[in-house]
């Protein structure tokens, strides 16, 4: 039944992770439970300080800077904070990385999970009050293995549970913890996450493209030809869309749910475009392949890239199935 203030019969986000630890792993200690309990409960938190940043006086510049060379916001340092210290105290982690971060934490005594993070997505829209979000994946250490970077150095198709969070016009939780991507939304008078939809499907194919066009000098040939199909489709085609927000996780939500293609290519300055391979374009890729979409460099899949470095950077193009593989049969040679 519903009511006038929703449905009667909400499932909570941590219901829905005990239910799904009882039909995966009947027999399971239910540290992976804890351990995304505890980053609901710091996407929370991040909800909560971003919906009053500017009445608490945490917009702005935080004055330092992160290993990337980015000026760090005020929120990218809370955000941060926030999911090291709730990470630390759930007991469950033996590795923490963090976009903020120059270095991999190492917990003595932690548990058999390592989590990859990028606490405050989208640090460029914080002032201005557009979408931004928060990005993790989650990978399980080999009991015999000691905690060290060579936990989280790993293919994403190893992870065992990745999602975001974004904090746009409502707030929704996306995670998948192998299975489809399911979607949450945050319920305020309540506090909790409600379950939207159990399983995301991208569309096949899709009517936008997302990319920062004012890169358009740097692209390589694949990416230009491809973009010029968007706007310029084979006789009878439409056009396509063009919606590009700046916060990756806003521009993959919409990805995931309305179809289309979001762009990050290499440049011709450094080959590597922008996002980071680790806690930007492996989760997010995790979620779309969930999803029955494709996540690609063009010269492979991004999740069997395999890392050497924990803030290295990858070319990603992701979205619809259909539009990925013309972007991929473009990287082929395809006229
Ligand atoms: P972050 O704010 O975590 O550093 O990430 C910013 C990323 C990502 O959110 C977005 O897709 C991309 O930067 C936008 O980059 P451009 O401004 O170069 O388009
Ligand atoms: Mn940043
Ligand atoms: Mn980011
Ligand atoms: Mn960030």
């Amino acid at each position: 039944h519903e009511s006038d203030i929703g449905r009667t019969d909400p499932i909570t986000l941590t219901q829905w992770i005990l239910t799904q630890q009882q039909i995966k792993a009947p027999n399971a200690r239910g540290n992976l439970s804890i351990l995304l309990n505890a980053i609901c409960v710091a996407c929370k938190y991040v909800e909560s300080a971003v919906r009053k940043a500017g009445l608490a006086g945490i917009l702005g510049l935080a004055g330092s800077g992160n290993v990337q060379g980015e000026d760090q916001k005020k929120l990218d340092v809370l955000a941060n904070e926030v999911f090291i210290n709730v990470l630390k105290r759930c007991g469950q982690c033996s590795v923490l990385v963090s976009e903020e971060i120059d270095e991999e934490i190492l917990i003595e005594g932690g548990g058999d999970y390592s989590v990859v993070f990028d606490p405050l997505d989208g640090s460029s829209n914080i002032d201005c009050g557009v979408s931004i979000g928060t990005i993790y994946g989650i990978f399980k250490k080999p009991a015999d293995e000691p905690a060290s970077v060579r936990n989280v150095l790993r293919p994403g198709r190893e992870l065992v549970a990745a999602g975001y969070c974004l904090y746009g016009s409502s707030c929704s939780m996306v995670i998948s913890v192998g299975g489809p991507p399911t979607h949450f939304t945050l319920d305020p008078s309540l506090g909790e996450f409600v379950l939207l939809s159990p399983a995301l499907h991208v569309p096949n194919s899709g009517k936008i493209y997302s990319i920062n066009e004012g890169n358009s000098v740097l692209w390589d040939a694949p990416t230009s030809q491809f973009v010029k199909e968007c706007k310029q489709p084979a006789k009878g085609g439409d056009p396509k869309s063009l919606r590009y927000v700046g916060s990756m996780v806003a521009d993959v939500h919409r990805t995931l749910l309305y179809g289309g293609v979001f762009m990050y290519p290499a440049d011709s300055k450094t080959n590597t475009g922008k996002l980071r391979l680790l806690y930007e374009g492996n989760p997010m890729a995790f979620l779309v392949e969930n999803g029955g979409g494709r996540a690609i460099t063009g010269s492979g899949p991004v999740l069997d890239l395999q890392p050497g470095k924990i803030h290295e950077r990858c070319p990603i193009f992701l979205g619809s199935k259909q539009d990925v593989d013309r972007i991929e049969a473009l990287y082929n040679g395809a006229a």
